[in-house]
């Protein structure tokens, strides 16, 4: 027989039918209730086991972790909280798993301690339901670009440019101990670095992916981006994943409209179609928040946040605006939001847009037209000759969610925008060449994946939602 998912005979209502599932065991109670689950829900059925007709061997084995396979009956359930269940007929353990030593118990495990059993939390309801809500979310993204004429560009993970010009990459080379290419003195000859050119892993795929704007028109990039800094936060990885569309022929105004429209699509998308998971989600969080001080927790549920995004109009506010809204703002006397600010031409801190869309405006705010000196040499420069036309989206609880900018099109101002910021023309002349033929405006922005999914299941630390973090503490698996 033709084994069904949890999900599946969760849904069903063809009582008495003799149905196969296959699951691990969460727990075994009263040596006769199998609570099951195969990673297809949030769920988990309940399985009656007819103890006095199973060996006492078996009935050992059953243990949280082992894998089965169960056949029986499928019943309405007599219990609280659930529609069906299966009365056994037969259990055939698949794989034992050692109660004195698998890690994870029936019982509450905190976070951290679960980030350092990385290849088994997946098998906990929290990161399950994280991770189909993410599963979900990277599907609603192709699907709004595929159904609004983008096309998927895959851009090159090993690269000799540094699209942010921050110098924050990994290095990547074909250097080790059989090919410990030496200079004369005896030092590592980095000029033998990766066939002999300089490479790195990308930070973004954005400049690649403005080639593809002008000449297909709409593209999306969504993969792995790298950035070598040393930062412990809860909001950053080494390793991340961006989503980035391009536009040829948009503006910066344009640029707004398109963010906010698949901001607001994707999200509208897990809303419907991960009702069970986020339900999951949005108790955990209730619990999660209960255990902080009163002046710390979060004053919106996880539904209100998602709500928060989906039934406001983004609010438009110039950088310069910005600055004199925090300027003209009192400190907290709680010390939650620290938000003085000094001058014009400073960057803002997470304190800063956490305090301009949680308390001054109340919607999620896209902040425009940034210091130049802030913002990477690729944005289009404002008649002002001081600004460039980026935008940065804030979410509540995240802070910066997204990053863009209509670009600079013009091959004189581009140039010298480079040299001032000190890179080698040289190695963008590829990048100057699309504005030596055919340049037309154009624009495009990096969503972080893992801050959409942060915010979409309330997790608080950034650890815990991608399958395998990469931080500097975190590189074990
Ligand atoms: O603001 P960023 O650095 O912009 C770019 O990389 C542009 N090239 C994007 C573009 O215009 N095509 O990064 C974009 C977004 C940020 O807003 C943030 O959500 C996320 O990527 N991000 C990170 N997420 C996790 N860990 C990190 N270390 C991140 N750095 C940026
Ligand atoms: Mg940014």
């Amino acid at each position: 027989m033709k084994p069904k998912s949890v999900k599946e005979l969760l849904h069903s209502d063809k009582y008495l039918q003799e149905v196969t599932v296959n699951g691990w065991i969460r727990t075994f109670r009263s040596n006769r209730f199998i609570a099951l689950n195969d990673g297809s829900t949030i769920n988990n059925i309940q399985c009656v086991v007819d103890f006095e007709n199973t060996e006492e061997n078996i009935l050992k084995r059953l243990t949280t972790g082992t894998a089965v396979e169960i056949t029986g009956t499928l019943t309405e359930s007599q219990g609280k909280g659930q529609n069906v269940e299966i009365q056994v007929t037969k259990i055939k353990v698949l794989g034992d798993s050692s109660p004195d030593e698998y890690p994870i118990q029936p019982k509450k495990h905190s976070l951290e301690f679960l980030r350092e059993k990385a290849h088994l939390r997946i098998r906990t309801s929290t990161f399950s339901a994280v991770m189909r809500v993410r599963s979900v979310l990277s599907f609603a993204i192709h699907k709004y670009f595929q159904e609004n004429g983008f096309y998927y560009v895959n851009t090159p993970i090993i690269t000799g440019s540094d699209a942010e010009g921050a110098g924050e990459m990994f290095r990547v080379t074909t250097l080790n101990d059989k090919n410990p290419a030496l200079t004369e003195e005896g030092k590592v000859d980095y000029s033998q670095d990766f066939f002999g050119k300089e490479t790195n892993l990308t930070v973004s795929g954005q400049l690649e992916g403005e080639t593809y704007a002008m000449g297909l028109g709409k593209i999306y990039t969504f993969g792995p981006t790298f950035r070598a800094e040393n930062s412990n936060t809860s909001r950053h990885l080494a390793e991340f994943w961006m989503i980035e569309p391009e536009v040829a022929f948009l503006d910066l105004d344009g640029n707004m409209d398109l963010a906010e429209d698949f901001i607001k699509n994707v999200l509208k998308h897990v809303y419907d179609h991960c009702k069970d998971d986020l339900q999951f989600l949005e108790q955990r969080l209730i619990q999660e928040e209960k255990s902080k001080p009163q002046d710390q927790r979060s004053e919106m549920t996880l539904t209100e946040k998602i709500r928060f995004v989906l039934d406001n109009n983004f609010k438009r506010v110039s950088y310069t605006e910005a600055i004199e809204i925090l300027k003209n703002s009192k400190p907290n006397k709680k010390k939650k939001f620290q938000y003085i600010i000094e001058e014009w031409g400073a960057d803002l801190q997470s304190e800063h847009e956490r305090f301009l869309v949680e308390k001054h405006f109340k919607c999620p705010v896209i902040l425009f037209d940034y210091p130049a000196k802030i913002k990477a040499f690729y944005m289009r420069l404002n008649e002002d000759g001081k600004t460039v036309r980026a935008m940065d989206i804030l979410f509540p609880g995240i802070g910066e969610i997204v990053g863009g900018s209509q670009r600079e099109e013009r091959y004189e101002v581009l140039k010298e925008k480079i040299t001032a910021m000190g890179i080698d023309e040289k190695e963008l002349w590829w990048y100057l060449d699309l504005r030596k033929f055919g340049t037309a405006v154009h624009s495009g922005f990096g969503l972080g994946f893992e801050r959409l999914v942060q915010f979409t299941t309330g997790m608080t630390n950034i650890r815990d939602v991608i399958p395998y973090p990469r931080t500097p503490q975190n590189a074990e698996f």
